[in-house]
């Protein structure tokens, strides 16, 4: 069986990956003659709302180009790199492994980032925007004072991103700690040993459409939608794993 490089890297990507391949009997068969016979191929997740649900903060055509088009993109390119890496790999084609490894990095990171993407929104009628009494919002306030100061402070530093990346608000496994930073392409926090919590697309397929070149405008609004309850989920999971992973 063909060992996932990237499976892993989040919940969301684990989540969206099938099993496909051919009978038991045949597997059986072809892995006893050292065949490849099942691939773990991943899929398009379902978006978690309808592609108008984010309006007016996000227009449903951005939505369906967004998820149809580039995120289907991200998982059709990894799920051939995977494949061109498997047949690298057994031929001991070396330069083929390093440059697959750099597609494989950028197309995991796209398929990983916009599956928590998803999940991070949600309509403003179904409480977008609004973060709820958690450990969060009380970690937020001891660390950067208020929601507004962080909302600022996490605009700022995605708007400086030059050319496409991520803003991220993280938590940092190591010291429990909240973090914002930013990342360049489709790297993903768990490529800088980070826990993903909150991620803003700024690449401009996310905003163009909408906004056009005002990424100001996009930046200030996306916060009407963002599913705190969502967050706060990731928060308490990776604030627990720390714990557990300290104990260990
Ligand atoms: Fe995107």
């Amino acid at each position: 069986m063909l060992r996932l490089t990237v499976k892993n890297l989040t919940r969301g990507l684990a989540a969206s990956s099938v099993l496909v391949g051919r009978s038991a009997a045949t597997d059986a068969a072809a892995a006893c003659a050292n065949v490849t016979a099942i691939r773990a191929k991943h899929t398009l997740p379902d978006l978690p709302y309808p592609y108008n649900a984010l309006e007016p903060v996000i227009s449903e055509q951005i939505m369906r180009l967004h998820h149809t088009k580039h995120h289907q993109a991200y998982v059709n390119g990894l799920n051939t790199a995977e494949e061109q890496l498997a047949k690298a790999q057994a031929a001991k084609d070396v330069p083929s492994i390093a440059r697959l490894q750099q597609l494989i990095r950028f197309n995991a990171g796209g398929h990983v980032n916009h599956s928590i993407f998803w999940k991070n929104l949600i309509s403003i009628k179904e409480g977008g925007g609004v973060l709820p009494d958690s450990a969060l919002k009380s970690a937020i306030e001891s660390q950067f004072g208020s929601l507004d100061n962080l909302i600022e402070t996490m605009n700022a530093q995605t708007a400086a991103i030059q050319g496409s990346g991520w803003g991220w608000l993280v938590l940092n496994p190591d010291t429990g700690n909240l973090e914002l930073i930013t990342l360049p392409n489709q790297d993903t926090p768990a490529m800088v040993g980070k826990t993903p919590l909150l991620g803003i697309d700024i690449w401009e397929h996310a905003f163009y459409l909408d906004y056009e070149n005002v990424k100001a405008e996009y930046l200030k609004n996306i916060w009407r939608v963002v599913n705190w309850k969502d967050v706060i989920s990731r928060y308490d999971d990776a604030i627990a794993q720390a714990k557990a992973k300290k104990q260990q």
